[in-house]
């Protein structure tokens, strides 16, 4: 009898030849020049580099946040881009998990309708299952005394965790972060560190950009992106 063959680690994420260029005043400026990433089911990657290498520029086109680009992005097998990104808004909101390195925090609203706000969205459970859930994230997160608050009235690590349990509310399969320890003391970074950890062990497939060696050796695998181009 032929001896099983294991079955192969499957790709979640593959780039190839990505370019993303932006205009400003008329003169283009080159953010990714042909980018090549692969990235199997479960990885644990920390993208690296310089100030304006093209690091959050990467991770909005692998959040299908920009669909503005040449070359072609393949997601769980299956080509998303050429698609708009309102065509994909509801794989976004299913399949990806999002930290951006700006928060994005809605200002008028409290930290516990942010973060139920993606399962609202998705609209396949009732407004109070999401926002119960919403609670209970929060609240393993250390932030069951501040769901009332609006972002501005914590500090900026729970306004991280905020987001962070915004991001994951509709457990994704890849969770992309956007420098989410780069306004942290060590403590507070630790502790973020370890809620990815723990999403890692569950079998995510996360993408972290950071400038943090600690938070970098935590990962698998490193990426460095240098003037929009990347060097493994
Ligand atoms: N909306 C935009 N319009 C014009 N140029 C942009 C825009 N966003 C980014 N850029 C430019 O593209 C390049 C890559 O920017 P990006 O934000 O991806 O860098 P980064 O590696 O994330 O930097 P940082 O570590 O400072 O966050 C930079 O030269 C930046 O000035
Ligand atoms: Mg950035």
């Amino acid at each position: 009898m032929p001896a099983a063959t294991p079955s192969r680690p499957r790709i979640e994420l593959e780039l190839h030849d990505v370019y993303k260029t932006f205009e400003m005043g008329g003169e283009p400026i080159s953010a990714l020049r042909g980018v090549d990433l692969q990235v199997i089911e479960g990885e644990f990657i920390a993208i690296m580099g310089p100030s304006g290498s093209g690091k959050s520029t990467l991770l909005h086109i692998l959040g299908l946040v920009d669909s503005e680009y040449q070359g072609t992005y393949d997601l769980g097998g299956e080509r998303v881009s050429g698609r708009s990104t309102d065509e994909l808004a509801p794989i976004r909101n299913q399949e990806i998990g999002f930290v951006f390195q700006a928060f994005f925090l809605l200002p008028h609203l409290s930290i516990l309708e942010n973060a139920a706000l993606p399962a609202l969205y998705a609209r396949d459970r009732a407004p109070d299952e999401c926002l119960a859930e919403a609670r209970t994230r929060l609240e393993q997160m250390g932030l069951g005394h501040r769901l009332d608050h609006k972002p501005h009235e914590i500090s900026i690590g729970q306004r991280q965790r905020a987001a962070i349990a915004r991001a994951l509310i509709n457990d994704p399969r890849v969770i992309l972060a956007d420098e989410p320890t780069g306004a942290l003391d060590s403590k507070t970074s630790q502790e973020i560190l370890e809620i990815f950890n723990d999403l890692h062990r569950q079998g995510a497939t996360i993408l972290m950009v950071t400038h943090d060696q600690e938070v970098a050796a935590a990962a698998e695998r490193n990426v460095y992106v240098r003037d929009g181009q990347i060097h493994v």
